[in-house]
């Protein structure tokens, strides 16, 4: 495979993801995340909007101080002082990026109420200026896949000559279907001039549930970046999920020829961190990394399972970092045990903290007959709300 079939994987977790209602993180929490996002692979961390807040500031900045090898990208509005204070935050990464984006459907572009010529000449300020700053640029015309084809071709073309090396197209409200998503990328790698010197991301909400499909459906047709969070995390129903992505990419590579960069195996741990940290539980029957994605339970699967694996299973759970053995945790389970069953659910315990959750886990399982995951997420979760 060719450096054209790479696809860049842009994790907005922390930004995107960290808008939906309730999902705030703290700074320590931000830091955790985008370590883990560093280690798997993660091309480009999305990790803030720093104008928003101090602490969104804040956070954006000592994860930029302290990226090995992802890309660190925050978010601004089409202003330049969006864009200074965004760079203030990510100069300190080793590869930093500016992402600027302002609405270009006819509802988003009634709200400043921009004529065509403001339009492009805002554009092309905004780019120019960020471009000044920073060499990595990405540019999003928000509400994309509800603008007019001329429109959007105008307002690209005015970016890329700007000098975005990213062009993103969201789809903002989760309103467009596969294919509509892959003509949309086709026709804008074939109208707008110099198209094929950038890159084209795809950015999907999952309004419709059609996330995931419409980002691989815009891969197939030319994008070469994925937006993407963990769990699929993000206003309303969410962003696609990148679990999803990378897994399908892998395991169907047989009709969808593309490669990422990703380490699956640490899929699972970062989905367990984010659902913790967010506090947004994962549904149990959540592809690739909810509690059921391997989970057997009638007898004709069981027998199927275990004769063959692949009879029941097109992935094996260690692709995706899950454990093959099933602990079951009860009142004659060991610290040991405890202590492996807590890293398996993303919580790494020093000596002393472990001694006093196994007081209280040993007091729990006197109650129950099974202490299920969930029990002792909430005992962990219990643990933090009491320090
Ligand atoms: O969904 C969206 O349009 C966005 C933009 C800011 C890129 O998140
Ligand atoms: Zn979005």
């Amino acid at each position: 495979m060719s450096e054209q079939d790479k696809v860049f994987i842009f994790d907005t977790t922390l930004r995107d993801g960290e808008q939906s209602p309730g999902a705030t993180m703290s700074h320590a929490e931000k830091l955790e995340i985008a370590g883990l996002l560093d280690e798997m692979g993660v091309d480009i961390i999305e990790a803030g909007f720093p104008i928003a807040s101090e602490g969104d500031f804040a956070a954006v900045k000592a994860i930029s101080e302290q990226a090995k090898t992802s890309v660190i990208c925050g978010l601004a509005r089409a202003n330049l002082k969006d864009i200074d204070r965004c760079w203030e935050a990510v100069k300190h990464a080793k590869q930093p990026r500016i992402h600027t984006f302002i609405g270009t459907s006819p509802l988003h572009r009634a709200i400043p109420d921009l004529t065509m010529d403001e339009m492009a000449d805002r554009i092309h300020e905004t780019v120019t200026h960020a471009r000044n700053l920073c060499d990595n640029v990405q540019w999003s015309p928000m509400d994309a896949t509800r603008t007019e084809e001329d429109y959007l071709c105008r307002t690209v073309e005015i970016a890329i000559k700007a000098g975005a090396t990213t062009i993103n197209i969201p789809d903002t409200v989760g309103y467009t279907a596969p294919r509509e998503s892959a003509a949309l990328i086709q026709m804008l790698l074939e109208r707008v001039p110099g198209a094929d010197e950038i890159i084209f991301a795809t950015h999907c909400h999952n309004d419709l549930g059609m996330a995931t499909a419409n980002s691989l459906a815009a891969v197939e047709a030319g994008a070469r970046q994925v937006e993407c969070t963990i769990n699929g995390l993000g206003e309303r129903a969410g962003n696609t999920a990148l679990e999803e992505v990378v897994m399908a990419l892998k395991v169907r590579n047989d009709i969808m020829p593309y490669r990422t960069g990703i380490d699956s195996t640490k899929l699972m741990n970062i989905s367990r961190r984010v659902a913790s940290v967010s506090g947004f539980a994962v549904q149990f029957n959540k592809a690739i990394v909810g509690k059921n994605a391997f989970a057997h339970e009638s007898g004709i699967h069981q027998d199927g399972m275990l004769k063959n694996a692949e009879t029941f299973e097109i992935m094996r759970p260690a692709d995706v970092g899950l454990s093959e053995t099933n602990i079951v945790m009860g009142k004659h389970s060991g610290r040991a045990a405890l202590r492996s069953k807590l890293a398996e659910l993303g919580f790494d315990l020093g000596d002393n903290q472990l001694k006093d959750v196994f007081v209280r886990f040993k007091a729990l399982a006197d109650q129950k007959k099974e202490v299920y995951d969930e029990d002792l997420i909430a005992l962990m979760q219990t643990g933090d709300a009491e320090e």
